[in-house]
């Protein structure tokens, strides 16, 4: 692709898929029976205070349990276990434990009562401080009280999507 050549326009569902892919997240809500939901739509609202937004549709049962708990863990995969992310997005929680169907753990969280999950490589715990109703999406948005990663921790082993396609982050650039 040249930068030279000219742009053919686009409709705006089309240029929304066109957008760069952004991080996957499984967000767990619930203490008792939680649940797991995997986002694409995942965004920092806020540096000071930290806030972190997900947008879920009404149709989907962790809407239910984002309504009725004070928080959520918002947790970021790896390509490993894209197998349990689409697991996590396929099926209902209504219906059945995600944890189990697809073969995940559940680890306490240390500052909120929804758990977070072993297997991801960045776990961030939020306290819900409000929600916003959005077109076809209610975002809620959670302040970061707690987070947790390995020593070793690489941003880019995220996993990343756009438009039904998953992604590895390329290279890093220098600072010209
Ligand atoms: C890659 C991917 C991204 C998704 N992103 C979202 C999202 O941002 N918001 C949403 O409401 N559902 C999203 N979904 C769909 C839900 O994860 C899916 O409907 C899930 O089964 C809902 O589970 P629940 O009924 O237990 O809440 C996504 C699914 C996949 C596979």
């Amino acid at each position: 692709m040249s930068l030279d050549e000219d742009k053919i326009s686009r409709g705006a569902l089309e240029t929304m898929s066109m957008l760069p892919p952004s991080p996957i997240a499984l967000v767990v809500v619930g203490e008792t029976v939680p649940d797991i939901i995997t986002v694409g739509m995942v965004n920092l609202f806020s540096q000071r205070p930290p806030i972190i937004g997900i947008g879920v549709t009404t149709a989907r049962y962790s809407y239910k349990l984002l309504e009725e708990n004070d928080d959520f863990s918002v947790n970021f995969p790896t390509p490993e276990i894209l197998s349990k992310v689409i697991c996590c997005g396929s099926v209902s929680g209504s219906r059945v434990n995600k944890f189990e169907k697809c073969g995940l753990t559940k680890v306490p969280s240390s500052r909120i009562k929804s758990p977070k999950i072993k297997e991801c490589i960045l776990n961030v715990e939020c306290k819900k401080i409000d929600s916003l109703e959005k077109g076809d999406h209610v975002w809620f948005f959670g302040e970061i009280v707690h987070g947790d990663a390995p020593a070793s921790y690489d941003q880019k082993l995220a996993l990343l999507h756009r438009d039904g396609l998953f992604w590895t982050i390329g290279q890093k650039l220098e600072n010209p």
